[in-house]
């Protein structure tokens, strides 16, 4: 079945469109595209075998998979698994929303100066790359994973998040990647507002104390001195931030599967 007219050809075996089109010649007066993707739909539903092909090879669609959830329930490690697995790019939205933040603390402009943060958006270019699976961001140019992960930038990061203009620029940014990629993509609104129609959603969450002692463990790890309490005192005021901006609030989609990690390792 070859389509002039998208510039692109698409393979099904004779038989299956001999079974399902009768008068199969007619399909090389399809007028327009319109009319292709019609049949190819058609296609689709009768046999889900093609669906693949048909979604790479005709659509060019991507194939996403969102994760949403509050810090600390694990959404990283389980989408750069899956990521791993299924050979899909993980972009990780909240590495973002922090080097956005990172700009802004360099700058010397507060968390409470919204419209400090809208103007120096346009001074602010964020990029992701990828480096052995890794993802890299690049701010103004400059590599600043090493940079981003401090509670400083995360507090940060919650707090200018809330900008309109902070997150118009970069939801462009994540759906551009979704388009030409399959992708397993974590943050706060990646299934209610970055990718509505993404293939699979998931909103994994646990208890504020599970993730406060999973962080606790985790710096205690790296031989940083911490409370357990304040830790979480931090990540539930976070939460707060996070669930009750007028913007994008972080919520689970109606869509999505609802995962609670506490009982889980
Ligand atoms: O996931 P994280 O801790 O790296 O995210 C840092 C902050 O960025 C988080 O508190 C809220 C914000 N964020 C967001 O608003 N939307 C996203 N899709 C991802 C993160």
């Amino acid at each position: 079945l070859k389509d002039n007219k998208l510039g692109r050809a698409t393979f099904f075996p004779l038989t299956v469109i001999k079974e399902r089109y009768v008068d199969y010649e007619s399909l090389n007066t399809l007028k327009s595209s319109n009319d292709f993707i019609g049949v190819l739909s058609d296609l689709v539903t009768y046999n889900k075998k093609y669906k693949n092909i048909i979604k790479k090879g005709v659509f060019e669609m991507s194939y996403s998979i969102a994760i949403d959830g509050p810090a600390g329930a694990g959404k990283s490690t389980i989408a750069k698994l899956i990521a791993k697995k299924k050979s899909y790019i993980y972009v990780d939205t909240g590495a973002m929303y922090r080097a956005m933040a990172l700009f802004f603390i360099e700058s010397g402009i507060s968390a409470d100066e919204q419209e400090k943060i809208s103007a120096a958006c346009k001074n602010v270019d964020v990029t992701i790359s990828y480096e052995n699976g890794e993802q890299i961001v690049w701010l103004n140019g400059r590599n600043v994973n090493g940079l981003i992960r401090t509670e400083e930038v995360g507090k940060m990061a919650s707090a200018s998040s809330a900008n309109k203009d902070v997150r118009e620029k970069l939801v462009e940014l994540q759906r551009a990647l979704a388009e030409k990629e399959n992708v397993v993509m974590d943050g706060r609104d990646i299934g209610t507002v970055v990718l509505p129609k993404a293939n699979v959603k998931v909103y994994l969450t646990a208890s504020s104390r599970v993730r406060a002692v999973r962080r606790y463990e985790e710096l205690k790890a790296k031989g940083e001195e911490c409370d357990l309490e304040v830790i979480e005192k931090d990540i539930i005021e976070r939460d707060y931030r996070d669930m009750h901006r007028d913007i994008s609030p972080l919520k689970q989609a109606d869509d999505a599967v609802l995962l609670d990690s506490s009982d889980m390792t």
